[in-house]
């Protein structure tokens, strides 16, 4: 039987989203169903309903290209991620009017991309009766039950291009430069970009620094005539006994984070008397193509969550574990973040090259 096949991208954007819509595509294709794309995230289900027909033919440049066709948001009235860990319900006239949209364009199922607050609302959805299946996005690497999100690896490659760049800039002028990267509650990217970069301090969430540690770190290179440092922080890290620096309080609760490369920039002026500099790599680790590695991710996301609704599998969420696809219940991926654990392999080898995590 010919199934209909309804994709909506939520949250924020990052480089992948396009391949993978073009998977769930080509492959439900194969299957000789038909998809749609829903504009504008989850609220294209609702009146005016907008969304758009994907044809096989016109699939061909989206492997390749940042952003999302279809449009999201990160905020708005199916915003469900306040705060750490804290989340509102989706209000159940919305479940009823989206699952209304989702009755009216034929859907036979939903594949939701998106991090966890998208993924939330996916799982209410689900609970409220809808055939979906969630693919895992995020450039922060924060959903659990998946060792990768796509978009990660993108965004760690475009923070190790800016540490180097950085890098050649800082030991010309025998300067100290920050680096801040995103990571709202995981510092993920900072490890990843801090140790392919081989920064000399790498700074995150779930391990509040002070600054004698770093300060030590710059003066241990001094002794072996390096005059120069590069610090990579992610946007969440904080001073121990501080909270996060950041530019506002948005109206849904969570705040925009963003200024603590500045402060520590400053700080280590002030403290190591040296020349400090800081950079904030913000939305650029959001654009741009996709890496290979990310690319051959979302296809195998893509191809796989078609499988799932085949199966009639719903209330998934597919998976990368070791080197398998998998699925799992999206209520478990949802249930914790996945920050970076203290005894992580990354976080030790960091430490065994020298690195100083702050602490
Ligand atoms: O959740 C992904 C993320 O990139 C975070 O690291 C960052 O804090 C947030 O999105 C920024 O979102 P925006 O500026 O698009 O609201």
């Amino acid at each position: 039987m010919t199934k209909r096949i309804g994709i909506v991208t939520g949250g924020g954007d990052c480089p992948g989203l396009n391949a993978v819509i073009r998977a769930v595509s080509k492959a439900a294709a194969k299957r000789g169903w038909e998809s749609i794309g829903i504009l504008g995230g989850y609220e294209g289900l609702l009146e005016p309903r907008r969304h758009m027909e994907l044809h096989y033919e016109q699939l061909g440049d989206l492997l390749t290209r940042g952003g999302t066709i279809l449009g999201t948001a990160n905020r708005g009235r199916f915003s469900t991620r306040v705060g750490h860990g804290e989340r509102r319900r989706v209000p159940n006239d919305l479940l009823a009017a989206t699952k209304a949209g989702f009755d009216a364009l034929n859907l036979s199922a939903l594949v939701c991309l998106g991090g966890d607050g998208t993924l939330t609302t996916a799982q209410q959805l689900h609970e409220f009766g809808l055939p979906v299946i969630g693919i895992p996005k995020t450039i922060d690497n924060d959903l659990d039950c998946t060792d990768y999100t796509f978009g990660f690896d993108s965004a760690v490659a475009c923070a190790t291009d800016a540490v180097d760049r950085l890098h050649t800039t800082a030991e010309s002028h025998n300067r100290v430069i920050v680096l801040e990267v995103m990571g709202r509650y995981s510092g993920w990217i900072a490890l990843y970009a801090g140790v392919a970069g081989g920064a000399d301090a790498i700074l995150i969430p779930e391990i509040p620094f002070r600054y004698e540690s770093i300060q030590g770190r710059i003066r241990e290179r001094e002794s072996h005539g390096k005059l120069f440092a590069l610090i990579v922080v992610a946007e969440g890290a904080r001073q121990k006994g501080h909270d996060m620096v950041s530019i506002a309080e948005r109206e849904d609760g969570e705040v925009r984070l963003g200024g603590i490369s500045a402060v520590i920039a400053r700080e280590i002026e002030h403290l190591a008397g040296r020349e400090a500099r800081n950079v904030v790599l913000g939305h650029l680790q959001r654009g741009g193509t996709p890496t290979p590695f990310d690319r051959a991710l979302c296809t195998m996301f893509g191809a796989s969550a078609i499988d799932l609704v085949a199966a009639g599998d719903f209330g998934k969420m597919v998976a990368f574990q070791g080197t398998e696809v998998t699925a799992v219940p999206i209520q478990k991926a949802i249930e914790r973040l996945k920050t970076v654990p203290p005894d992580d392999t990354l976080v030790r080898t960091a430490r065994a090259m020298g690195i100083s995590l702050g602490d």
